[in-house]
């Protein structure tokens, strides 16, 4: 498994499947597309051939479920998406987010007035050139505007047309259930990761209530990639690498679960796309739970 191949088409599709929202079928390892802009998450990647090169060889993998911002770059990655995908295969599910304004290169500044997510969510369907998006998430729930405000405003957008199910991040399981009462709510995008396990509380709500749940910064960047690191040592005992392990085991740790990897590179995404064919039965699990407790 840690020689990788570019000839492995589809192999994204044995992580199995979601249907988000009970009619979205995605396959459940997707790609996250921070990561194709430059520093700071502010501007151009420093290669954007290579990151269009990543996103097509994404889809070819089997990956049909994209996740990116309006806030990522600001615009770039949603640009990137449609340059390198546009028109889009069928059944590619592309998930985008706005809540956020960004004075510059690592600065998030949390926007939820309706008159602000209107025009992100008119500016993504422009940069994406979509006349509907499938999976629309509020980046955050701004604590300066009424909850009711924030999702009143994509319910709005929902009955327009232009936006098909909603979706949150970084929410506590009150606040998800405050959400509903507002609009129906098909999936929640919390930190969360072998070694991050704040949300778990989040997740169990998300299984039970069949919701997807999108765990991003899913190899906990340095921490968990790296032959070196405890997971790594692990990993290489089962011919395999950290990142791949990493994503195995959300795979395997809730039917729901449906990480989106980010990077700006071919080759760790062949790597991480390869983590679908890993599968992690129940004694390493714990052996993985145990090594994730200790460290
Ligand atoms: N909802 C939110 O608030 C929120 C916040 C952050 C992110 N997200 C979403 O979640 C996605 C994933 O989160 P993330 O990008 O922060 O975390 P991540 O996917 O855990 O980590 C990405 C980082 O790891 C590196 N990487 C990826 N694969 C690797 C590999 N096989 N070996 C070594 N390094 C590897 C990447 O660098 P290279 O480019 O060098 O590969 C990148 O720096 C994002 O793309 C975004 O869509 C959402």
């Amino acid at each position: 498994m840690q020689n990788h191949e570019t000839d492995k088409q589809g192999i994204a599709k044995k992580a199995g499947e979601f249907l988000i929202g009970n009619d979205l079928r995605v396959t459940r390892l997707g790609f996250g597309s921070m990561r194709i802009t430059g520093d700071g998450i502010w501007g151009e990647p420093a290669e954007r051939a290579e990151a269009v090169r990543v996103l097509r060889l994404a889809v070819e993998l089997g990956i049909n479920f994209i996740d990116t911002a309006d806030s990522y770059g600001p615009h770039v990655s949603e640009e990137i998406i449609a340059e390198a995908l546009c028109p889009y295969p069928a059944g590619l599910v592309i998930a985008t987010k706005g809540g956020f304004d960004r004075p510059g290169p690592n600065q998030w500044v949390e926007n939820g007035r309706p008159e602000h997510l209107r025009s992100a969510c008119e500016g993504s369907l422009r940069r994406l050139r979509l006349n509907r998006i499938d999976l629309y998430q509020l980046h955050r729930i701004d604590p300066k505007v009424p909850a009711e405000d924030q999702l009143g405003t994509l319910k709005d957008m929902q009955a327009q047309g232009k936006i098909k199910h909603i979706g949150l991040s970084e929410v506590s399981v009150k606040q998800i259930r405050h959400a509903r009462t507002i609009v129906p709510i098909v999936s929640v995008q919390n930190r969360y990761s072998i070694t991050d396990r704040g949300s778990e509380d989040v997740l169990e709500y998300c299984e039970q209530e069949k919701l997807g749940f999108i765990p991003w910064f899913p190899l906990a960047a340095g921490r968990v990639s790296g032959s070196e690191s405890p997971i790594g040592r692990m990993a290489a005992r089962w011919k395999a690498t950290a990142s791949q392990v990493a994503l195995a085991w959300l795979l395997a740790r809730s039917p729901v679960m449906l990480p989106i990897p980010g990077t700006s590179k071919v080759e760790h995404l062949e790597e991480n796309v390869a983590a679908a064919e890993l599968k992690i039965d129940a004694n390493k699990m714990q052996e993985l739970d145990r090594m994730a407790r200790a460290s």
